[in-house]
């Protein structure tokens, strides 16, 4: 079949991920279930496409009863696609899928066209944000993972001998083969360097428990104001962007005018529904910080009518990296932008879950805010020193990933441990089964925060 389309260019392999330059005009497909109301979801795919700096021009909805192995959609919408294209103008397609490596090369040579699955959307805009050194590695990680699974046979082009690139090749390498040694070489580099980078963080991370600094972290919805906040109550400059994902990278500082004395504040990467794996994944040691905090700021966009989808999301999210039984503030954030709401009122619910409601724009409601943070992180810590014999492997393993251990020394018998932990933590395992909660709460003492 002739190229027709005038903007089309050759997809190179390490070109697949170039960033979506501003303007480039992408075409929006919505895949469904029949019968499914995807208006949410579709509008929020074009607004990830808008964060990688694409020109909506068109969305389109298919209708996917059974995936197609071939195409992910059905072959009639793939023409129609590839005509859209042409008339269009449209420089790349981004599906709102994970699609396999083969159903994204054939939409390529259907549409001619560059196709992007959600995956690769979202690594864009990771590889656009990150900002930190270990965030760039982390991205440019997953990237390259995403893409090995790329590199097969039928990437014709690919396959080509090619003369040149002395010292790279060796004898009789295909250009196939010699991409994807240079690509597991260049994953091996940056699996180094980053572990390198891991090291180093968690080091500080003890530094920083050692200096037994209480540590809140914001997590919330990508855009519900997490940067916002924590310039308001640190006066720091993070970026703040009406865009998703602006921030990548955690930033730690220091958190003033609280009555439980100082803490330390983490703002995180923003969290998106259907968080690709790979994703989760490598951003599991920037998440750490989310894992190691005392208490969770979880920020809502109180002005946006999915915020209780956008809740529940979150949560998943914090489950899946296992901080889903850290404590929470609730805060509705953009109070603001909602006529006859009444700003910083703090209230427990039924569920136990303090809410507050601020706007951090106009910074009203920070005070009450600061009260409940002070209330929470001013629950009693329990500690104590424990030696456990070797048959209590389990409850050893249960210690450490509550994260209450705070130094370990093995001995012949077993464990010799020095436990710390706030309550929050600490409670939820005198409730042990065979014994193991009560002997544990026989072995420490509770310590109010004033008294630490
Ligand atoms: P990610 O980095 O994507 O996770 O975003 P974020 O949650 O850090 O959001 P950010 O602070 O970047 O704010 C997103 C947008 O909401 C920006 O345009 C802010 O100016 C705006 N915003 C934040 N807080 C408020 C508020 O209290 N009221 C109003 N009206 N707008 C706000």
């Amino acid at each position: 079949m002739p190229i027709t389309n005038p903007r089309l260019r050759k997809v190179e392999p390490l070109d697949y991920f170039s960033r979506a330059k501003g303007g480039e005009r992408a075409l929006l497909i919505e895949p469904h279930a029949p019968g499914a109301d995807c208006r949410q979801t579709e509008a929020e795919f074009a607004e990830l496409a808008r964060s990688a700096g694409a020109e909506v021009v068109w969305q389109l909805l298919a209708r996917v009863e059974k995936p197609n192995p071939r195409y992910y959609i059905g072959s009639g919408k793939v023409e129609q696609i590839a005509a859209l294209c042409v008339e269009k103008q449209i420089d790349v397609v981004l599906v709102n899928r994970s699609l396999s490596p083969v159903q994204e090369r054939n939409l390529e040579a259907a549409c001619h066209c560059r196709v992007v699955d959600r995956t690769g959307l979202i690594l864009d805009i990771f590889a656009q944000r990150a900002r930190s050194h270990e965030g760039k590695l982390q991205v440019e990680l997953a990237q390259l993972r995403h893409l090995a699974t790329r590199l097969v046979r039928g990437w014709t082009h690919l396959e080509r001998q090619r003369g040149g690139a002395i010292g790279l090749r060796g004898p009789g390498e295909t250009q196939l083969e010699i991409d994807r040694r240079l690509l597991s070489e260049r994953v091996k580099i940056l699996e180094g360097r980053l572990q390198k980078v891991t090291v180093q963080r968690s080091q500080a991370r003890r530094q920083r428990e050692r200096g037994k600094l209480p540590v809140v972290t914001l997590v919330g919805y990508t855009n519900a104001g997490k940067s916002t906040l924590f310039n308001a109550l640190t006066g720091a400059d993070v970026v703040v962007a009406d865009q998703l994902f602006a921030t990548l990278d955690p930033t730690l500082r220091k958190l003033g005018g609280l009555a439980s004395g100082p803490a330390l504040i983490a703002d995180t990467v923003g969290f998106v529904r259907d968080l690709p794996h790979d994703l989760v994944a490598a951003f599991r040691a920037t998440l750490a910080e989310v894992c190691d905090a005392d208490l969770l700021l979880h920020v809502i966009d109180a002005a946006d009518p999915e915020r209780c989808q956008r809740i529940v999301e979150v949560n998943q999210v914090l489950a899946e990296i296992g901080a889903d039984a850290l404590p929470q503030i609730l805060i509705y954030n953009k109070i603001d932008l909602i006529d006859g709401a009444s700003v910083g009122s703090v209230g427990v619910d039924s569920d136990q879950q303090t809410r507050v409601r601020v706007s951090a724009s106009t910074g009203l409601g920070l005070d009450l805010l600061r009260t409940a943070i002070s209330q929470d992180l001013n629950h009693a810590h329990w500690h104590g020193d424990i030696k456990l014999p070797l048959s209590a492997g389990r409850l050893r393993s249960r210690l450490f990933a509550a994260g209450v251990v705070d130094t370990e020394s093995a001995e012949e018998d077993g464990w010799k441990m020095a436990i710390d932990g706030p309550e929050s933590r600490i409670v939820p395992l005198f409730g042990l089964p065979d014994g193991d909660g009560e002997w544990l709460r026989a072995c420490l003492k509770s310590v109010s925060a004033a008294a630490r």
